[in-house]
Order: structure tokens, then C-alpha cells, then sequence
């Protein structure tokens, strides 16, 4: 069994390194959109344009089932993503979702997301049909702050407070009594202890990443799953040098080989 995993730039490689603990024997082909990231700011056309170029691309190179690691594409594209190929297809929305319904006594559940996430109240949705309510809140300076590496920063720690803040505020404001967290974007799970420093103890704090692999391993039947030598490759659109230098860290050990590919503008 060959697994597509498919993000927007680096962070996707958060639900690659739980997918590679969880079903250690698959082989994996990553594709980071580098040069058309990011993709929290933009429309729903153009995300769906540039992810379903890239879930044809993964396809092309021979994943028989793909993982929708970045919320944004998940959130606007996923049935374009479909549409567009003839592999099962699993997006990070969907399994948030599921494991928030997993956490949550209260049903209450308020989500952090990119801008174009929170715009397509995709996660409110998801909750919704699973009888939960849903905040959402757009925290956009996250992505670039985790990109410049300032995981430990003060600057973090008080743009986090000041967002987490402005939550709870909303959240009181509408009468909601929240005990779930979703980190709905690639890039929150490297902020995941300073998330939950910054949140009142009795928020349970959910992390795609994982809840994604622990679906994909539940669904795949584990005996298609050992290859002899099974291998990850690295696809980017853009520097491959950078992306060895920043995958690194989300993937928390060293990338080698990484190629370059052209998909276009
Ligand atoms: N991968 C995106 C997400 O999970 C974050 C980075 C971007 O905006 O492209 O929403």
C-alpha cells in the first residue's frame, strides 16, 4: 500500500510522522505545494485548483489512497479532491471532527483554524452533524510564526494569549461551555504545550495529526500494510533546500532526498 500525503507546505509532515509511528511498514509519497503556499488566504477556486493539480500529481506517482493533511484544502477542496481521482480520500476536517465528538460530554467544542478554514465553516459543519456546536477562530499570524521557528518565543506566547483569549471571550459571549479544543491547521501541533499552557485546564486539546493516523490504520487493513523495504518519498514544489531545513523539524528527524516538481503557477 502506497500513502499519498498531501499538504499545502511543511506542516502536513506533522500527520506524516504520526502516520509513519502508527503504520510503520506502508510506503508514503509526500507532496508540500511549497510554491503555492499558503493557502489559508486564499479563495476556495484557487485552493481547489492547486490541491486537486496536487492529488493528481500523488496519484500519478502511485498512491492508491490519499491523506488530505492540510485543514484548508480539506475544509474547501475535499470534493474536488474526489472528484478528481479514483483513490479513497481522507481529509483531516473529517477526523477532527470525529475525535472532538470522541472528547466532547458538553458539546460544546471551539476550533483554531487559517483564515479560509474558519470563512468555509467546514469544521462547524462537521460538528454540526455530529451534534456538537463549533466556535471557530482564524489565528493567522500562527503559521508564519511557526515557519520563522519561534516555537518558544514570547512573541508567540503572547500572540497565542491574545487569540485564546479573544476565544474564551466569544465563547462565554455565546453562552457556550466548551471542554474541546481542535487544532484545525498543520502547523498548531508544534504549539500544542503552549496551547495548552495558554487554555484553562479543563480544555481537552485535539490534534489532527494523530486522530488522522489512528483513522488511516483503523480503515487500511494492516496486512496490505508491510512493504519489505518500505519507503517515504519527498516531493516539493519549490526550494528543496528549504524544505529539508523546515520539514525537518515538523517531521522530527532529518529528510534526505527531496524532489522538485512543477506544477505550475
Ligand atoms: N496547511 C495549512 C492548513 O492546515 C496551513 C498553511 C497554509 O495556509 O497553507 O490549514
Amino acid at each position: 500500500m502506497k500513502i499519498g500525503v498531501f499538504d499545502s507546505g511543511f506542516g502536513g509532515l506533522t500527520v506524516l510522522r504520526a502516520l509513519l509511528e502508527h503504520i510503520p511498514g506502508a510506503d508514503y509519497i509526500y507532496l508540500g505545494d511549497t510554491a503555492r503556499l499558503p493557502y489559508g488566504a486564499k479563495s476556495r477556486a484557487t485552493v481547489a485548483r492547486y490541491a486537486t493539480s496536487s492529488a493528481r500529481f500523488l496519484v500519478a506517482e502511485g498512491a492508491e489512497y490519499l491523506v488530505i493533511a492540510c485543514n484548508t484544502a480539506s475544509a474547501l477542496a475535499l470534493d474536488a479532491i474526489r472528484d478528481a481521482v479514483a483513490v479513497p480520500v481522507l481529509g483531516v476536517v473529517e477526523t477532527g471532527a470525529n475525535a472532538a465528538d470522541g472528547s466532547s460530554t458538553t458539546r460544546d467544542v471551539l476550533v483554531i483554524a487559517t483564515a479560509a478554514t474558519v470563512e468555509s465553516h467546514a469544521y462547524a459543519a462537521a460538528c454540526e452533524e455530529r451534534q456538537m456546536r463549533a466556535l471557530e477562530k482564524a489565528c493567522p499570524l500562527l503559521v508564519p510564526l511557526v515557519e520563522e521557528g519561534w516555537i518558544d518565543h514570547p512573541v508567540t506566547a503572547e500572540v497565542l494569549r491574545v487569540y485564546l483569549s479573544e476565544l474564551m471571550e466569544q465563547a462565554r459571549a455565546a453562552a457556550l461551555d466548551p471542554d474541546t479544543l481542535v487544532l484545525g491547521c498543520t502547523h498548531y501541533p508544534l504549539l500544542r504545550a503552549q496551547i495548552e499552557r495558554a487554555v484553562p485546564e479543563r480544555l481537552r486539546v485535539i490534534d489532527s495529526a494523530e486522530v488522522t493516523a489512528e483513522q488511516v490504520a483503523k480503515t487500511l487493513d494492516g496486512a496490505v500494510l508491510h512493504a519489505d523495504a518500505p519507503e517515504t518519498l519527498f516531493f516539493a514544489t519549490d526550494s528543496v533546500a528549504k524544505f529539508r531545513a523546515l520539514g525537518s523539524r515538523f517531521l522530527g528527524r532529518p529528510i534526505d532526498g527531496v524532489e522538485l516538481v512543477d506544477l505550475g503557477g
